[in-house]
């Protein structure tokens, strides 16, 4: 029965097709991504790559053999039919059946402003399941967002067990993958490796702090063995979910490549009733025919026009009280940072941890969390004092929380034990002595959004929250859910979207930091709530030259929150000049995190030109192209510049890390320049450059094409260069 009806659809399907093939075609300005309905009415994948190739270019289907071994190129496989790979969706019937096919329905575009949204209709027509694959193409940005809906238009409940954002197949003779590796500290580490047959699975099994370890992004170069800033095929991808994640890359023995991205299926599933839809984060493509660094230019231009909660928002600089006083502080300390921060010419203090609980104070990180009352023994004059007194100063205020966390020894665990992330019969585990509260219980959001609110409700004079999370969700389990336990992960992180959702209603216009003990929440997630990232907890200079590389590949550096902390670093040891952290930190957005009042006064007049020279060149980093020329991981130099889109202003920094080479002549060839333009080089933050090129005007062509003279020659030496077109 269930076969006669088949070959009935497909014939059906077959009549419809006609002599015309049924294609769909997304396409931005500089790239399309085709997909054709095969004879039998699935839609399959031909082509992702440079604009030009039409539809009718790709002949029906493909070969029988390769259909017969399930090698078929699906736009979003199924478990089920002849699919022989891992599948985007998979669903547990009523039943217990676990097939699924998904036959081509209908499809729609419609126009919004910068981006054509296409909407494909496929349904499986034994099981009524339908999904919706809605790819929004971003068009002068040359990106394509895409996420799945999925309907249950059966009469029974279902189990989803995969159900990814996107599925895409390519087709090239090597697939250079680039992923991102990390550790607390040591966030977003570049590894590249060329993908062998099999699969490998670039995953996050936590819900908190999920790219600690590994982010959602990837990198892949086509057709070679090179990491390529400046030449060839690039597809670069990144999902944007604030949680457990996992992306596929498996290439079977027709060397096809199927990249899978979503949630990770391995910690949950979705439970759909009859007529309950299911709707995917957003998985972000790009398609670059010239290198890695127009794949990042790309992601970062989509980053700031539709990315990043209001991008347009230049972060101000500021002083954060972390590292210069941790939980020992008082008013007076306070105030004496704020003077230090409006002294030295920084726009906003940050109070960071340390600030609350009353029975339980928060003088160390064994207590206090989840009682948001001020300590009035250290601040007795309250919040609005501060606020006030940063204000009166010409300084923006910011404040921390770390609201979805709750120590042992606070008032909260003891009179909501219900409310922690627990597990029957088991001990709950601890992480810097604190527990997880349980966002999937909507009285959780509403104590979280409660958080928020009645901090911001200490003055109106905050500005800005810089939000932590400084636990990943370990032996899950929520007294909410009941029998739901199978969700949790992915309603953890609804209830997370939820709570922003409401705080971005009722303060649009609050500044708000993510946080999760450094750069464990560095996804497009977040950012569709917050406005930059702690990008880690690693303020030494040094190792952000391998931390900001990393980040700055997939994210743009406005959201790339850097500090200038004291030496030896707290973190590392390493002693590096004031400059180098200096330049380092005014590569992304500029911050300081020590005590002012142990600065040398030498020191403090540097850092003083050091702020004030950042103003001269803060829109280029915020706004500007990104081109990197040294890789940290390749050169004994990091090397990257800004330039503004009109080619006009460009800065570069660079970075020595390691140099042997006494009498070499260096010269660091420019990108991005307009080669017929003349631009006059000026290298800030130094009384006496001992670059040969700066004070001159030189023309953009000798700029790009022999480079900047500038000998480097001792290690952790620095340099910053303005160049401005004449
Ligand atoms: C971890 C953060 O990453 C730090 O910057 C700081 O805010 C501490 N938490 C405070 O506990």
């Amino acid at each position: 029965m269930r076969n006669l009806f088949l070959f009935l659809v497909c014939l059906m399907a077959s009549m419809t097709l006609n002599a015309r093939q049924t294609s769909v075609e997304v396409s931005t300005d500089n790239t399309s991504l085709i997909m054709i309905v095969d004879q039998v009415g699935a839609l399959r994948t031909a082509y992702y790559g440079v604009k030009g190739p039409q539809p009718s270019d790709f002949v029906r289907g493909t070969s029988a053999t390769r259909s017969a071994y399930g090698g078929q190129d699906m736009a979003y496989s199924t478990q089920g039919g002849t699919n022989a790979h891992e599948p985007a969706l998979k669903v547990r019937y009523a039943d217990g059946y676990m097939n699924t096919e998904l036959y081509y329905e209908s499809h729609e575009t419609s126009q919004q402003d910068g981006c054509t949204v296409t909407k494909v209709l496929l349904k499986d027509p034994v099981t009524a399941l339908e999904v919706t694959l809605v790819y929004e193409a971003f068009t002068k940005e040359d990106v394509i967002r895409a996420h799945a809906e999925i309907l249950n238009g059966g009469k029974k409940q279902v189990e989803l067990l995969n159900f990814y954002s996107s599925h895409l197949s390519l087709n090239a003779d090597r697939y250079l993958l680039t992923s991102f590796h990390g550790e607390w500290g040591g966030e977003m580490q570049v590894e590249s490796e060329l993908l062998g047959h099999g699969r490998r699975v670039i995953e996050a099994t936590q819900v908190t702090q999920a790219t600690e370890r590994a982010n959602p992004s990837f990198i892949l170069s086509l057709d070679t063995e090179k990491f390529d800033e400046n030449n060839g095929n690039v597809i670069a991808g990144s999902l944007a979910w604030s949680g457990n994640f996992s992306l596929s890359f498996q290439v079977d023995e027709w060397e096809t490549l199927n990249i899978l991205a979503g949630i990770n299926p391995s910690l949950s599933s979705v439970n759909l009733s009859k007529g309950e839809s299911f709707c995917t984060p957003d998985m972000i493509w790009t398609f670059s025919s010239q290198g890695v660094g127009q794949a990042s230019r790309n992601l970062h231009d989509y980053a700031r026009n539709y990315g990043i909660y209001q991008a347009w928002r230049h972060t101000p600089t500021l002083l954060n009280s972390w590292e210069g006083a941790y939980f020992d502080f008082n008013t007076a300390v306070i105030k004496g940072m704020i003077d230090d921060t409006a002294e030295m010419g920084l726009e906003m203090f940050v109070l960071d941890d340390g600030w609350f609980g009353t029975e339980y104070p928060r003088d160390n990180a064994k207590q206090g969390l989840g009682d948001w009352e001020v300590n009035t023994k250290k601040l007795p004059e309250g919040i609005d004092y501060l606020a006030q007194y940063a204000h009166d100063k010409g300084i923006k205020f910011g404040i921390w929380i770390e609201p979805e966390m709750v120590n042992p020894r606070s008032r909260l665990a003891q009179e909501h034990p219900e409310w922690v992330v627990r597990s029957p019969g088991r001990e709950t585990p601890k992480y810097r002595n604190q527990w997880s509260l349980d966002l999937s219980n909507p009285k959780v959001q509403d104590f979280v959004f409660g958080v928020f609110d009645g901090v911001m409700k200490l003055s109106d004079k905050i500005d800005y929250i810089k939000w932590d999370c400084n636990k990943t969700i370990m032996s899950f389990g929520s007294d909410y859910l009941g029998q739901e336990q199978n969700e949790f992960c992915v309603r953890y992180v609804q209830g997370f979207y939820a709570v922003m959702e409401r705080i971005r209603q009722k303060y649009p216009d609050v500044m708000i930091q993510c946080c999760s003990s450094g750069g464990g929440r560095v996804e497009y997630g977040a950012l569709k709530y917050f406005n930059e990232f702690w990008t880690s907890d690693n303020t030494d200079g040094l190792s952000r030259a391998k931390i900001q590389y990393g980040t700055g590949l997939i994210f743009p550096a406005q959201v790339i929150g850097s500090h200038v902390s004291a030496v030896p670093n707290h973190q590392t040891g390493n002693v590096v000049p004031l400059k180098f952290r200096f330049d380092m930190a005014s590569s992304g957005r500029l911050g300081m995190e020590l005590q002012p009042k142990n600065m040398s006064q030498e020191d403090r007049e540097f850092a003083k030109r050091a702020i004030a020279s950042y103003d001269r060149f803060r829109d280029l980093v915020f706004d500007g192209d990104l081109y990197r020329i040294d890789s940290p991981y390749e050169s004994d130099f990091s090397t990257l510049m800004y330039v503004s889109k009109d080619k006009k202003k460009a800065v570069l920094f660079a970075f020595c890390l390691e140099r042997q080479h006494r009498h070499k002549f260096q010269y660091f060839p420019l990108k991005g320049l307009d080669p017929s333009l003349k631009y006059h080089i000026e290298e800030l933050n130094v009384d006496n450059s001992k670059c040969a090129d700066a004070g001159h005007t030189l023309t953009g062509a000798l700029l790009v094409n022999r480079g900047l003279e500038h000998r480097m020659v001792k290690k952790y030496t620095s340099s910053v260069f303005l160049f401005t077109a004449e």
